[in-house]
This record gives structure tokens, sequence and C-alpha cells, in this order.
């Protein structure tokens, strides 16, 4: 029988109280650097709640340090220098930034090391139980960790993303790219909106539209299949005059058009919807 034992009563680490509680899994407790976190957390879960490791950490053998990154290290440091740590226990963090790596210090007490991403937004609690269910989570650590890791995320009703421990920045790069990238890139599209005289709030409201069919066609024929627009077409021409314009009207964001543009040529050729020639006039026109 697991007994888990969650570290940091934030968003995370009391949505995984919940879920796992309800998974029927034991929660020997809440451990919180505040009293008031450690207590509200405890209340939530329906367990007790401490600002001490002791005595939660010598009942537990899973535990989830769920601090912010900043403090994963430290926390783990300080848990192993006070012997809280167990031979056996399983030490997981659940940080997309960090490997497992950054948990050696519980590995120097006897611990197996995880880190456990969920690929996935928790802005609190009681969207962290709506929103985790169904979402991946990426693993990496040690071997001897990854079965218990594979079941909890499948009683979590989670599918598990395996991956290099040495590739985790690689990972976490690809996630801010999709996420992070993708809201920057709409600001981009809305201050081209915003040059040609129409303000902010408008030039949401007109993209949001596109926005949703592109993540629909996403959806339904997948990437490269969802590629639309005049690179997919081999419209070179079109291009050229959103140069002419860009140059007098933007000069800014030229280069960076010209960069997503030939990242486009290469998936409108992955996709099949140009041929060779096409993407070299295409490549052409992007050379700025
Ligand atoms: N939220 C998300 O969308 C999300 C998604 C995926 C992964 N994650 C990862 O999950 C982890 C937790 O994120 P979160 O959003 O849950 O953060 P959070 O809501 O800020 O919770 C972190 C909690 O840790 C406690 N804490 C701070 N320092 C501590 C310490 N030294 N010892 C013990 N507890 C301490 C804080 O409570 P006190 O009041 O006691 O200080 C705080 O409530 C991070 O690694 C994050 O990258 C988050």
């Amino acid at each position: 029988m697991n007994s888990v034992a969650v570290v940091g009563a934030g968003n995370v680490g009391i949505t995984l109280g919940l879920l796992l509680k309800k998974k029927g899994y034991e929660i020997a407790g809440i451990i919180s650097r505040t009293e008031e976190s450690a207590q509200r957390g405890a209340q939530m879960i329906g367990t007790k709640g401490y600002t001490g490791y002791f005595p939660v950490l010598e009942k537990a053998n899973v535990i989830f340090i769920t601090t912010p990154d900043r403090v994963i290290q430290e926390t783990c440091d300080r848990i192993a220098g006070e012997g809280g740590f167990k031979k056996g226990d399983l030490v997981l963090h659940t940080s997309g930034s960090h490997s497992s790596e950054i948990l050696s210090s519980a590995r120097d007490s006897g611990a197996y090391i995880l880190s456990v991403h969920p690929l996935q937004t928790i802005p609190g609690p009681e969207a962290g139980v709506r929103n985790l269910p169904g979402s991946y989570f990426a693993v990496e650590g040690d071997r001897e960790g990854l079965p218990f890791a594979r079941r909890m995320i499948t009683d979590l009703g989670g599918n598990p993303l395996e991956i290099p421990t040495e590739m985790k920045p690689l990972y976490h790069a690809s996630a801010c790219v999709v996420s992070n990238y993708f809201v920057a890139i709409i600001r981009l599209g809305l201050s081209m909106m915003e040059q040609l005289g129409i303000p902010k709030e408008s030039a949401l409201k007109a993209q949001l539209p596109l926005i949703r069919g592109a993540l629909q066609n996403i959806e339904t024929v997948g990437v490269p299949q969802g590629l639309t627009g005049p690179i997919s077409r081999g419209d070179y021409s079109t291009i050229s005059d959103h140069f002419t314009v860009m140059r007098e009207e933007m000069p800014g964001i030229v280069s960076l058009y010209s960069e997503l543009g030939k990242y486009t040529v290469k998936v409108a050729l992955e996709k099949g919807s140009i041929d060779k020639q096409q993407m070299e006039q295409l490549l052409k026109v992007l050379e700025v």
C-alpha cells in the first residue's frame, strides 16, 4: 500500500492529494511552509496538515515536492539533511523545466527520484481536478519508480509520456513553443491589425474565429495537414506583396515573418501541397 505525502500545499499539491485520495490512495499528510496553507490543503483533501516534515514522512513512501520550482532542490536537500527520506521511498516533483536530477539528495538517501509533469494548466485545485483527467504527464527518472508513475497517472485518468532525462529542457522548450509562443504570435498578428487602424480588442474579436478554425483543423486532420494559406498553396507572389507593405509599415517584423515563413515552407513540403520547385520559389521570396 502506498502512502503519499505532499510537500507544498498549492494548486498542484492539493489537486494531486484530492485526486489520489479519491482513487483510494492513502494520503499521509500535507506539508507546507506556512501553517495557513498546510491547514487549508489538509481541509480540502481531508488529511492532516503540517509545517514540519515529521511525523508524516516517517509514514509516507511516496513524496511529492510541489513547491515553486525555485525551491524544489533546496526543499529536497533540507528533507534529506533532516533524514526525512527512507530507502526505497519514491520522491517526485512536478516541474516541467527541471529534470528529476534536482532531487539527487533524495537518491543519496536511498530513495528513487522522478519528475512527473502534468502538461496542463492548474490555476486552482478545483480547475485541477477538472483538467487533469485526460491530460498527458511527462515522466522521467529512476527506472525503479516508473511502474508506480505509470500506474498513478493511469489512475488519475491521464496518459504517461516517457522522456529521456537529459532531454527534459527540450521537452519544456517544446511546451513553451506551443503555448507561450502561440500567444506571442497572436500578439504579433494583432499588432499588424493595429497598424492598419483596428484597435487591439476588435482585432482579437475578429481573429478569434480564425484561431478557433485553425485549432479545429489541427484537431481534425492533424499536422501538417491542417496547414492552409499562401505558403501551403505555393503562392509566392502573395508573400512578396506581404513584404512590400511590411517593409514600409512595420520593418521591425520583416525578419521574424521571414523565419516563420521559411519554417512554414518546410511544413507545406511535408504536407505535400508544394513541390521542390515551389519550395525554392517561396524560399527565394522569403530571403530578406
Ligand atoms: N499550476 C500549474 O499550472 C502547473 C502545471 C504543471 C506543473 N506545475 C508545477 O507544479 C509545482 C507547483 O506549482 P503550483 O502552481 O502548485 O504552485 P503554487 O500554487 O504556488 O504552490 C506552491 C506551494 O508551495 C508552498 N511552499 C513554498 N515554499 C515552500 C517550502 N519551502 N516548503 C514547503 N512548501 C512551500 C507554498 O505554500 P506556503 O503558503 O506554505 O508558502 C505554495 O502554496 C511547480 O513545480 C510547477 O512548475 C504547475
